[in-house]
């Protein structure tokens, strides 16, 4: 990253104006981690700053183990991946017992949508656009985990991402750095608590930065910005996180406008620590150091030394720290300061978890029996899943489905309970969530007969069975020529009032490494639906995804269908409680979804350009394509309930705000519907004219309302001048004066809006 003079001088006063004096718990930890760095070896500074994976440790026999050894030599300064307080006591103890400091290990563990009791994917939390449910998801995550002995979490995962072809855009919170922002601080509260009780676990940020913006959607992949889009677009998210207090970050895998973030000296020390005053600590990802042999930086040694030199504090998994530091201080290539950095702000992390008053602190056997997985976390899990399912079309109120009479249940997702929890579930046992099959019966009841046919294959060819297959979730496959599985499901629908189809993704089409290119339902799927449309009886799609899919037709043809993304271990019964509408949804999409990959990326929040289309599509010389329109088939913000609002009288305190007043937005929401609804009513604005082109819209602001039938409520939205700021071209953080146009409404297109115009 090349920086001009102004800007290394502005990070540079931005830095200075952070360092403030520090607090007296500072202090005090300071004295202690510099008494303890002053008793250390440079061989145990360097084991600090090295995290290797557990491996295949087993209880009883962690002493013998290959990593014992490397703890008991101090070579090794946290673990990840190992579960069960019995197995962590054991190592842990091996650390403060036999190791020449007694330095204790802290235990990290991707912890990311729930522990054994799983949540939703972080996307379709996002989707119910209710902090304190996101935070008390975390809440019940961090509990869980630390009665399991684990005190850190490699979550939140906060990269913005707006092409749906990237699998990882499952778990990050959509396309919306505003939205983004405010999940990341209810995360790291939930998670962190303030970090003082044994349930308290600490944070890691990833990946910073860029990750979600991969050249294509293809996972890994380049990402090469301007200053401007990622202040304004891509960074606040990481901010608002480190901001909350998160207590490490994690660097992400990919180029960042030319250099990996991981030895991206920019990134990690000029923004995370100059500019943001972030005192945390800096984590590599899975082998990100080793990985920049293959970017093309060189060797082991000279890309371990890069990465400390960049602001690295520690290297997970691929040993470069270890196996190249000692050497590459004696050459020179490093400095002794730098190792006693990264050195200092691991300790400090072990430090502000508890671990040098109790290393023991996370290992509760007692905890473990009785907190994890319990009846109230489900239940919690159950409430929170049925908030994020988002209702995409309910064409002649097919939903909610009235009990009595029989339902054909079809779909080759409909009966299975490992594809329930989606990507990144790795403490939870499958065999106990709930399949859909399971909670439709159950809710069902006596009078409601529902028939199960699986209908086809996941898809044709098993590719994504075969590739996506991770973590032991696997899916019946059915060897029957497709035909009669078809058939089947066929005879089995005609004896039905309705039919369910549960269709869409498996749990590991999404997730780490799992981008594809089409992002349509695997045909055998849609020749399905098509098969089940014919029958002429009322067809509900329940709809499993990790992805925004592009599914134009499907929306054009089947009345209903209720997205449900991996709504968990509970989502089984989540799923009958919308269905058979004992809750009524109310989740609204967090992106954008496309009519076809050919749109990617689309955005809600995209500039203006000099050639707008407006009226309607096609116009020559415009900015629109020959064989497509601009519309999503989604846009962001949608989604439906089974009651109905109404938006009216919007209306300002002044049109002329000057200064730091408060405007405030009124509008008037009113449920004309039948049944009690949850709506998250959302505020726009777009600023008309800037020194740099601004969006044609922004988020700054929801509520998330409760309304009876016939109920009416004015909701108010206070808008200042901070609302109004963005990263101008010297990436100044300011607002500028002139008009504003304000918008309310349900989601981003069906909005009422008016104009102000702000003075300073
Ligand atoms: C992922 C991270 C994860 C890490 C540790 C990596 O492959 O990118 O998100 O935290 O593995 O499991």
């Amino acid at each position: 990253m090349k920086l001009t003079k102004t800007l290394v001088a502005i990070l540079l006063l931005a830095g200075a104006a952070r360092a403030q004096s520090p607090s007296a718990a500072e202090t005090k930890m300071n004295a202690f981690v510099s008494s303890l760095i002053s008793k250390m070896t440079l061989e145990e500074k360097i084991g600090q700053l090295n995290l290797p994976g557990a491996g295949d440790i087993t209880t009883g026999q962690a002493g013998n183990s290959d990593i014992a050894k490397k703890i008991q030599e101090g070579e090794v300064g946290g673990l990840f991946n190992i579960k069960s307080v019995a197995k962590i006591k054991e190592v842990q103890r091996i650390a403060v017992e036999k190791s020449r400091l007694k330095i204790p290990l802290i235990f990290g563990m991707d912890v990311i949508h729930g522990y054994e009791t799983e949540f939703p994917i972080p996307l379709g939390l996002s989707c119910s656009w209710d902090m304190s449910e996101i935070e008390k998801s975390a809440r019940v995550a961090a509990t869980e985990a630390s009665a399991d002995g684990i005190c850190w979490t490699f979550s939140p995962m906060v990269d913005i991402a707006r092409d749906p072809r990237w699998g990882r855009i499952a778990e990050g919170n959509g396309e919306d750095p505003y939205l983004g922002s405010e999940i990341a601080k209810a995360m790291v509260k939930g998670y962190q608590g303030d970090l003082s009780g044994n349930s308290d676990i600490m944070a890691c940020v990833k990946h910073y930065a860029l990750y979600g913006a991969a050249e294509g959607g293809r996972d890994y992949n380049t990402t090469d910005m301007s200053p401007v889009r990622m202040f304004n677009e891509y960074l606040p998210p990481y901010k608002a996180a480190l901001d909350a207090g998160a207590g490490s970050i994690m660097a992400s895998f990919n180029d960042v406008n030319g250099i990996p973030a991981t030895a991206n000296k920019y990134l990690m020390t000029d923004i995370l620590r100059h500019r943001w005053g972030f005192k945390g600590l800096v984590v590599t990802d899975y082998t990100g150091i080793n990985e920049m042999i293959a970017h093309g930086l060189g060797d082991l040694q000279t890309v371990s030394a890069l990465a400390l030199k960049a602001g690295i504090d520690m290297d997970m998994v691929g040993e470069g720290f270890l196996t190249t530091l000692k050497k590459s201080l004696q050459e020179g290539k490093i400095t002794q300061s730098e190792i006693d950095f990264a050195c200092r702000k691991v300790l400090e992390a072990k430090y502000k978890l508890g671990l040098f008053d109790n290393p023991y602190k996370y290992c509760d056997e007692k905890r473990a029996a009785t907190e994890i997985f319990t009846a109230a976390n489900r239940s919690t899990a159950r409430s929170i899943a049925a908030d994020c399912f988002v209702l995409l079309r309910n064409q002649g109120n097919v939903l909610p489905l009235r009990k009595g009479g029989t339902i054909a249940l079809i779909g080759p997702l409909a009966d299975n309970k490992e594809n329930m929890t989606g990507t990144w579930s790795v403490a939870a046992d499958f065999s106990k969530s709930i399949s859909v099959l399971q909670g439709l019966k159950e809710a069902a009841g006596d009078g409601t007969k529902i028939l199960y046919s699986m209908g086809s294959n996941l898809d044709a060819d098993s590719l994504f069975e075969v590739r996506a297959g991770m973590f032991g979730k696997t899916l019946h496959r059915d060897s029957r020529p497709a035909a009669d599985i078809l058939q089947d499901a066929l005879n089995t629908a005609s004896q039905a009032d309705v039919i369910v189809a549960a269709l869409g993704e498996s749990a590991e089409m999404t997730g780490e490494a799992s981008s594809r290119s089409n992002i349509e339902l695997p045909q055998i799927q849609q020749d399905l639906l098509k098969a089940l449309l014919k029958t002429g009886k009322p067809v509900v799609l329940v709809l499993f995804t990790g992805r925004p899919l592009a599914i134009k037709w499907e929306n054009d043809a089947i009345p209903a269908i209720l997205n449900v993304w991996f709504g968990g271990t509970e989502s089984g019964h989540a799923i009958a409680d919308v269905l058979f509408g004992d809750i009524n949804p109310s989740g609204k999409l967090t992106t954008t979804w496309p009519q076809n990959v050919g749109q990617i990326p689309l955005y809600y929040n995209h500039m203006n350009t000099g050639r707008p289309l407006e009226g309607p599509w096609f116009q020559k010389f415009r900015s629109n394509y020959l064989d497509v329109s601009n519309d999503p088939v989604y846009p962001f913000g949608y989604g439906l309930s089974y009651t109905h609002f109404t938006y009216s009288d919007l209306a300002f305190s002044t049109t002329t705000p000057k200064g730091a007043q408060t405007l405030k937005a009124t509008v008037t929401v009113t449920n004309d519907g039948a049944k009690p609804g949850k709506e998250v009513v959302q505020l726009y604005i777009r600023d008309l004219v800037g020194s740099i082109t601004r969006p044609v819209k922004e988020l700054k602001g929801f509520q998330k309302i409760m309304l009876q039938p016939g109920e009416s409520r004015k909701v108010t939205f206070d808008i200042t001048p901070e609302d109004l700021k963005f990263y101008n071209n010297e990436l100044k953080y300011d607002w500028e004066a002139g008009d504003f146009v304000i918008m309310i409404g349900g989601n981003s297109r069906d909005i009422l809006s008016g104009k102000v115009s702000w003075s300073k």
